[in-house]
């Protein structure tokens, strides 16, 4: 078998078509425009290219941006002023701190300070709590993005053995509780799980964020396994990679997402869904 490859492009591309009509009509039935503060707390390359992408995302889909740079030795207490402004603000649908910040600045305190009806990355203990329960409405992107390309491409969840590797606040664990939901036997596996490959071999989906480069060869998957990679590694020879040895796996699989084209694309897409829903939110149109 070699499998057919998901085009998390192709999906994207489609879903904002979607969106621009949605903010087109809540501009012309409302008059109001979804908007978004990005703040950006150092000058981090990786952190730099995401939230440039994310502010030409927001541009081409029609949603209002507003990116706050701030320096790597920024108060504490200088964020949170921004953050309260960017609260009270009733433009502003949703509030982004680009991760990581620098180490002088509680995280926890950073991501509480949020209002969680603004909170279009899902980090908020609120918005955490509301996954677990089971009824959030800031799905985390990335994993949200997972979802969707598994959902476009009609894979069935439900009694599925799924495994996700990699155990991170941001896709591991947020990824196991949305397919829990969805009824599938989930196991979570971590950099100190000892013989990875047996878990891995009972997936029929397989969710890898470990974000170490070929971590998954195609001994550890069973033929048929469906194949989500989250992974994103730039290699010594500038070459960007997932976590799983593609060219291996994939004749083993019968789908599996690319490195880059795959995931990434999705989850920018994700955090537009989510604006759009907490400016329908806000005029009480729910969603
Ligand atoms: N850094 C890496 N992924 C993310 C994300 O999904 N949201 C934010 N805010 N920062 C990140």
């Amino acid at each position: 078998m070699t499998a057919r490859l998901i085009d998390g492009k192709a999906v994207a591309k489609k879903l904002r078509a979607e969106y621009s009509v949605r903010i087109a009509d809540l501009k012309a039935r409302h008059g109001i425009v979804p908007g978004i503060a990005v703040i950006l707390v150092g000058d981090n390359p990786a952190s730099e290219v995401y939230v440039r992408n994310k502010i030409t995302a927001c541009r081409d889909t029609g949603i209002h941006s507003e990116l706050y740079r701030l320096p790597s030795d920024t108060p504490e207490a200088d964020l949170m002023k921004r953050i309260d402004a960017l609260n009270a603000d009733p433009a502003v649908h949703g509030i982004l701190v680009q991760l990581p910040i620098p180490a002088h600045i509680s995280l926890p305190a950073v991501l509480e300070r949020i209002d969680p009806s603004k909170d279009v990355d899902g980090f908020h203990l609120y918005n955490v709590g509301a996954l677990v329960a089971g009824n959030t409405v800031f799905p985390p992107c990335t994993p949200f993005g997972v979802q969707k390309l598994l959902e476009h491409e009609n894979v069935p969840i439900e009694g599925r053995n799924v495994v996700v590797v990699g155990a991170s606040n941001i896709v591991g664990k947020p990824m196991a509780l949305m397919l829990m939901k969805q009824e599938a036997t989930v196991a979570i596996c971590h950099k100190k799980t000892r013989d990875l490959a047996q878990f891995t071999r009972l997936a029929d989906i397989l969710v890898v964020a470990a974000g170490v480069p070929g971590l998954i060869t195609a001994d550890m998957v069973q033929d048929g396994v469906v194949v989500i990679d989250v992974g994103i590694n730039r290699l010594p020879d500038g070459r960007l990679v997932g976590d799983v040895d593609f060219e291996g796996v994939r004749q083993k699989a019968s789908l599996i997402t690319p490195v880059p084209g795959g995931v990434g694309p999705m989850t920018i897409t994700m955090l537009l869904h989510n604006t759009i829903v907490s400016a329908e939110r806000s005029l009480k149109l729910g969603s």
